[in-house]
């Protein structure tokens, strides 16, 4: 029997980056070394061969944050709205002969992945895909967690702890409220990490502000009087997609991504601003910003292993045969925690936002409860240091070889 030729393997990464994306990127790389398969990352016909990378640079993609291969918000309509642009991708998946396409993505870039891996069928090209997840927003449903969260997660609660410890210091005589803004979008989930800083009603973070509680001005005022007469300070952690009952968000930015999304951002001086105006308190505020999703120096182990693990799980898959799927991270006990990866489809997973659960959030909507701990505290677990060098981590600044174009054609996003 003729032996099937090795096809080409095509990496991408998308949407927001994380501190481990390029952990996940660093898993598909080895594991599929070893297959003996070529990796190329892309972005329209802009590939770069990583064969040509030696061992060392892939290791280091394993501490290195951000998007390494440069990741795109890009949305892909249906095959009926624009076929034009699936008939360009198959026109490249054919000149480089790609067998095997992985995404790196959340919510977005599942749905995505799903529409990729329908392509082959609709456009007659034999094509194996597998969504690698990845979001710091942690929304992504059927997986205990999302690679990116965990890391996210560790370094909110360690700022709030320390912000916190700042302003406790000196709230006698200055500084009565200080207010951390935290990503997450619709979801609360990095808000919550927060709430892993202190333990108990008079320890920092008094007051948590998620998506998922209908903010409501008077309560909230209510208890920054409280903490501040109890206490001496308050500190508040607000997630970016705190909102109104009627849905409206406390601050938004104006724009639109390529997906629609309203771009968040901004809500900490609108609720210092509330603190100013009603209660009047010394304040300041914080904006973690890409500092939260890019901050690989203090990353959580686990989530640094389990980014490899759903690396590695997706090229084993695709090499099995196994399309339109995406590894998930499966919590199979608590204490100790221990997980394990398994296949789930993408069409139940593109689209699909989790958010934290009501029980996860304190009868009073500003904390987090005991279930919710006993979830967060593992995510965060060990610290996975990069390499320093005078001072600062040893991060890769990857270059890339290009891959020759074949196409003639060229083609604009
Ligand atoms: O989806 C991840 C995320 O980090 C969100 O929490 C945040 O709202 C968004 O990305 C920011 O995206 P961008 O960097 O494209 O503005």
């Amino acid at each position: 029997m003729k032996k099937a030729v090795p096809r080409n393997a095509l990496y991408a990464q998308s949407g927001g980056v994380s501190a481990v994306i390029n952990a996940s990127a660093c898993g598909v790389i080895e594991t599929a070394r070893r297959h003996r398969r070529q990796i190329v990352g892309v972005l329209t016909e802009n590939l770069i061969d990583l064969s040509r990378e030696s061992a060392a640079t892939i290791r280091a993609l394993r501490y290195t944050p951000a998007g390494a291969f440069g990741s795109a918000r890009f949305k892909l309509k249906g095959l009926e709205q624009n076929r034009t642009e699936y008939e360009r991708l198959i026109e490249v998946f054919r000149a480089h002969d790609i067998g095997y396409f992985f995404y790196n993505g959340g919510n977005d870039s599942m749905d995505t992945a799903l529409k990729i891996s329908q392509i082959g069928q609709a456009l007659n090209y034999p094509i194996t895909c597998v969504g690698v997840p990845k979001t710091v927003d942690n929304d992504l449903p059927l997986t205990d967690c999302c690679p990116g969260f965990g890391s996210v997660a560790k370094y909110i609660a360690v700022s709030t702890l320390e912000g916190g410890l700042d302003v406790a210091s000196m709230a006698k005589t200055s500084t009565k409220v200080f207010i951390l803004e935290v990503m997450g979008r619709h979801a609360g989930w990095i808000a919550a990490a927060g709430g892993l800083a202190g333990q108990g009603r008079d320890q920092a973070p008094h007051i948590i502000l998620f998506p998922e509680i209908p903010f409501e001005q008077a309560s909230f005022l209510a208890r920054v009087k409280q903490c501040v007469g109890d206490y001496g300070y308050c500190v508040i952690v607000v997630s970016e997609g705190a909102k109104f009952a009627d849905g409206k968000f406390l601050a938004e930015a104006g724009t639109r991504d390529a997906f629609g999304h309203t771009q968040l951002g901004g809500v900490a001086p609108v609720v210092a601003n509330l603190v100013r105006e009603h209660l009047g308190y010394k304040y300041h505020w914080a904006v973690a910003d890409y500092l939260q999703r890019a901050a690989r120096h203090i990353a959580s182990k686990v989530d640094v292993e389990q980014a490899y693990a759903v690396g590695r799980a997706a090229v084993e898959y695709a090499l099995a045969g196994r399309n339109a799927v995406m590894p998930a991270i499966i919590r199979t006990a608590s204490k100790p925690y221990r997980w394990k990866i398994a296949p789930v489809p993408l069409e139940k997973v593109a689209n699909v936002e989790k958010t934290v659960p009501r029980h996860y959030i304190t009868a009073d909507g500003f904390g987090i409860t005991a279930a919710a701990r006993r979830y967060l505290e593992p995510l965060i677990a060990g610290e996975d240091w990069p390499p320093f060098e005078r001072g600062l981590p040893k991060y890769l600044r990857f270059k890339g070889k290009a891959v020759r174009r074949r196409l003639s054609t060229p083609f604009t996003l």
